[in-house]
């Protein structure tokens, strides 16, 4: 149905330019020059009520009077005529519609009104599907139609490029004539007030013609559509995406650790790595991308091998190759063998295989060859410097010979200027791709693998509870919301432990009292050694004010640390209202290591999870992953593998392995914690500590999202 009604946009037989005018320099002049010269072979209507003709073509005065329904009409009026102009279309029958028109939402508040009655006009038309307003226009190379203000006609071919900002087509395009790469469809989305991402996706992930589909994303607004058409479509067809604006000068004031470090840019990369997507940090690396993933040999891993004749370009190529998280392969014994027969004795002996300034196109293909074998190699990069006994073009062709023998991913590195043309072009044709310095082609390597990494995520959906609760979590939903979260804003720390701990997870519990007597007699009850903590609803951190006191190990250290803490938090905080001091068992964290474990609640993508390096230095070092809840074991795991602590966690050194199969299961009790309650805006558990024996949460702090508290909201309505 969808379907169908886009193929008015994208596949029209007549269509309406509303606007036109002779000024050759004028969006609606433009427009009808593009179409007119770029070889459409449909029917054009220029509709204008001012004039009789524009460039000699005859004007009809408006969509009624038109001959037959047009599929597609197309406004370039100005915004305060496009309402009314949207009833016109809706009443004559027209199904697709391109608002190129400016000054809409991204012109304040006027144009956000404005947008809401084109949308309000729109509503009477179920069967109307509009693209804009604010935007370049759609360009369709196989059937020649160009209906944009951008010239110039990019070659077909099957990538389908859809962007959120029309000044950037116009670079793209130039772009893409450099870089040879073809078109199925080429869409300005503008403000997407109708047509999204994901609509688009969902079109172009049907159409044939479309292999790989590349996306310039400013900001996603309906990611439920976006979620589902790019998690259907990603697994056959690559899915690129490049997200401007990754670093927003100001994050919004958080009150929890979480709240800070889940930045949106993480959110959206959590998103897209959820979609099985392959996200480019460099906007000139998309074509890279694009071409390599078009030759469509996936990498299983990041395993790489490097075939060189000089060894500057194979160490360069390794840096950044480490430096981007891939490995070097060690080469198997047998291919070492291999290398060994067939060598000169002077080559490297090892990963990256340099076979010497002198190797003729033979040795380089031969070793190449023996090289892709290997089961150990993922992929093989073969870099060429020109050298006195060089032979660039010849080389390239031995090489391009092995491309039909394997299915792994072969690429090349020509460094040089003109006497590498001649071999990149038979590249080219081989289907090999290729890059003109060594970073250019590792980093679309990395992409490679990371993107079939977030493949096999794709098979991950959460299915059942693959743990079992102690209660019933509906009755203590019930409870908690009508007798805990009313208390504060912030919860504190045992009002929050509580909750963590009714969802199996281990935690301290902290004894609240006012009097120097009664913490004396907690402590002796709970057994020393304790820990002291200051209470105080204005108090949520805690350490900030010295309100945390670790190790006291008798009545006279409790005592004293009684009076100290509460005086210096009174001193630090005039203003804090201090209710006494809490009292818990000291753990033993010698053995440990702090991580941080939190949800937050994002107004655009729903609740997301972080797990990361704990403690207080935990926003110093950002060593984190996001992931949207609920969490199955597998997912649970990868988050935890991508931590740059995770070999700590593994027992580092000799050091004795912390209990992760336990650590997977407090990540998943709190995915079910943060699924149950969209009422919880963020949560903090920081610091979780692992043990090899232990999960135990040391400290929580829940930020109850009041707005909800007041306006209940449907069951798992905040997750995506
Ligand atoms: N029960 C405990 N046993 C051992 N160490 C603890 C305990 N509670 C807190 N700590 C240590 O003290 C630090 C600060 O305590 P925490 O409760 O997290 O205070 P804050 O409000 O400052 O985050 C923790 O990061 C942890 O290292
Ligand atoms: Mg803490």
């Amino acid at each position: 149905m969808t379907i169908k009604k886009l193929n008015s946009i994208f596949r029209p037989k007549r269509i309406a330019l509303i606007g036109v005018s002779n000024n050759p320099d004028s969006v609606g002049g433009i427009t009808l020059r593009n179409l007119v010269g770029g070889g459409y072979n449909g029917v054009i209507y220029p509709v204008n009520p001012k004039r009789e003709a524009v460039f000699g073509i005859p004007c009809f005065p408006d969509v009624k009077s038109l001959p037959k329904t047009p599929d597609l009409a197309v406004i370039m009026t100005a915004a305060k005529f496009v309402p009314q102009l949207i009833r016109e279309c809706g009443e004559a029958g027209i199904h697709g519609v391109i608002i190129m028109s400016a000054g809409f939402k991204e012109s304040g508040s006027e144009g956000k009104a404005l947008e809401e009655q084109v949308k309000a006009e729109k509503a009477k038309f179920p069967n109307m599907r509009v693209i804009g307003p604010n935007c370049l226009g759609i360009l369709v190379p196989g059937l020649n139609m160009n209906v944009s203000f951008a010239t110039g006609m990019p070659k077909k071919g099957h990538v389908a490029f859809i962007s959120q900002s029309g000044a950037l087509c116009t670079s793209v395009l130039d772009w893409a004539y450099e870089s040879n790469i073809g078109f199925s469809y080429f869409v300005s989305i503008g403000n997407s007030m109708d047509v999204n991402f994901g609509d688009l996706i969902d079109y172009f992930g049907q159409d044939p013609n479309t292999k790989s589909i590349v996306l310039y994303v400013e900001s996603l607004s309906d990611v439920r559509t976006f979620m589902s058409a790019a998690r259907a479509f990603s697994r056959e067809k690559p899915i690129i995406v490049y997200k401007s604006g990754r670093f927003p000068e100001s994050a919004a004031a958080a009150a929890s650790h979480t709240g800070a470090m889940a930045s949106e840019d993480s959110i959206y990369d959590a998103v897209f790595r959820r979609a099985g997507l392959a996200r480019v940090f460099e906007f000139g690396n998309i074509f890279d991308f694009t071409d390599l993933v078009g030759r469509r040999r996936i990498p299983r891993g990041n395993r790489l091998a490097i075939v060189t004749n000089a060894g500057g370009p194979g160490v360069m190529a390794t840096d950044s190759l480490i430096s981007m998280g891939g490995k070097l392969v060690t080469l198997s014994d047998d291919t070492m063998k291999k290398l060994n027969d067939y060598l000169p004795p002077f080559w490297s002996h090892g990963n990256p295989i340099d076979v010497l300034g002198d190797a003729t196109p033979e040795r380089f293909a031969k070793a190449t060859e023996i090289v892709l074998e290997d089961e150990n190699v993922d992929a093989v990069l073969v870099l060429l410097t020109p050298q006195a006994m060089t032979a660039p073009t010849e080389t390239a062709e031995s090489i391009s010979k092995l491309a039909s023998k394997t299915t792994k991913s072969i690429m090349a590195a020509w460094l040089g200027g003109l006497s590498m043309h001649e071999g990149i072009q038979i590249f080219n044709n081989a289907g090999i791709s290729s890059y003109t310095h060594p970073e250019q082609a590792i980093r679309a390597f990395m992409t490679l693998s990371n993107y079939s990494q977030n493949q096999e995520m794709l098979y991950e959906t959460p299915e059942e509870v693959p743990v079992s609760f102690k209660y019933d979590r509906n009755e203590l939903r019930e409870k908690y919301l009508k007798e805990v979260f009313p208390k504060a804003r912030i919860l504190n720390e045992d009002d929050s432990k509580m909750l963590v701990n009714d969802y199996g997870i281990d935690t301290t519990h902290p004894t609240p009292t006012a009097t120097e007597d009664e913490a004396v007699a907690i402590a002796e009850q709970k057994g020393y050694p304790v820990v002291l903590k200051i209470y105080s609803p204005d108090i949520t951190h805690k350490s900030d004010v010295g309100g945390v006191a670790l190790n006291i190990k008798n009545e006279e250290m409790v005592r004293a640390t009684f009076r100290n803490m509460v005086k210096t938090a009174a001193a630090k905080r005039p203003d804090a209202k201090i209710e006494g001091v809490t009292v818990q068992k000291m753990v033993d964290t010698r053995d440990g290591i702090e991580l941080i474990v939190g949800t937050k609640k994002d107004p655009g993508f729903g609740t997301v999870m972080l797990v990361g390096m704990g403690g207080t230095t935990a926003e110093l070092f950002k060593d984190n992953r996001l992931e949207f809840p609920p969490l199955n074991e597998k997912l649970a795991n990868q988050m935890l593998r991508s931590l740059k602590i995770y070999p700590l966690l593994k027992g580092y050194r000799g050091d004795t392995p912390k209990n992760i199969e336990k650590l997977i299961e407090t990540l998943i009790r709190m995915s079910y914690l943060a699924a149950d309650y969209p009422e919880i805006k963020e949560l903090d558990i920081n610091p979780l500590i692992v043990t090899p024996s232990d999960v135990i949460a040391l400290d929580a702090r829940i930020v109850v999202d009041e707005e909800v508290m007041q306006n209940p909201v449907k069951e798992y309505s905040h997750l995506i």
